[in-house]
């Protein structure tokens, strides 16, 4: 039985790795399973929430009474947000979004012409979807409790903090190494303006209940 500490909360989590395309049939990715968002987004329904899922490519079930959107791309995953953020109260970022999109991507299969030449690829940064949201609804004046995450392989704590800074967030979720991808479980560092605690190793959906009732108690101060 979870208590329903988020009845009347919209709550959009993002969820997966990106696919940037270089051409119909190939692109480039990131490594992420999906399984921590996809575990915040049902711990959150279950905790009463009304909750958005923006997916990229995974295989993975939706959770019962989710409403899933699914994208590939960083700027597709970035609009399908800022439409379901019109009417949230909180926004949970764990995709694993590509920092580079092929800047020409090509309408047809880029074909080897048999003379050994390789293609070059040139690149341009994606929008940082949790930043930009931050932001953007910050400049509104709109109230959104914006949740990040940080996957280091080195100095998390310390990454963890400057990183909340930097988006401009309340709070920072560190997955504490290795890095476990595809895992059932993980243990996370939680870092806000008071400092860090950590949430021992657990599966990944008792930490996502726990995650959406430390969302729950934070919300109120927040707002003042
Ligand atoms: O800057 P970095 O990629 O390490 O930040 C990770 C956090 O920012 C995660 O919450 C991730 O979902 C979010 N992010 C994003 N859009 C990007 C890059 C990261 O929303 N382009």
């Amino acid at each position: 039985f979870q208590p329903k500490v988020l009845l009347g909360e919209h709550v959009v989590v993002t969820a997966g790795p990106t696919f940037e395309a270089m051409d119909p049939i190939r692109g480039i990715t990131n490594h992420s399973s999906g399984k921590m968002g996809f575990a915040i987004a049902r711990a959150a329904r279950e905790a009463g929430a009304r909750v958005t899922l923006v997916a990229g490519p995974v295989h993975l079930p939706t959770p019962r009474g989710v409403q899933r959107v699914d994208v590939a791309s960083a700027q597709q995953m970035l609009q399908a947000v800022q439409a379901a953020v019109a009417d949230a109260s909180v926004f949970v970022a764990t995709a694993a979004v590509a920092d580079w999109r092929p800047a020409d991507p090509q309408m047809h299969k880029i074909k080897k012409d048999g003379s050994g030449q390789t293609p070059v690829l040139r690149f341009v940064e994606n929008p940082d979807i949790l930043h930009t949201v931050a932001q953007g609804e910050r400049a509104r004046g709109r109230q959104l409790f914006c949740v990040g995450f940080a996957a280091e392989s080195e100095n998390l704590l310390e990454h963890a903090k400057a990183k909340r800074l930097r988006k401009g967030i309340p709070l920072l979720v560190g997955n504490i190494g290795p890095l476990t991808f595809g895992q059932d479980d993980n243990s996370l560092l939680l870092v806000d303006e008071h400092g860090a605690r950590e949430l021992p190793r657990a599966s990944k959906l008792a930490l996502a209940r726990e995650l959406a009732s430390e969302i729950a108690v934070r919300l109120r101060p927040w707002r003042g």
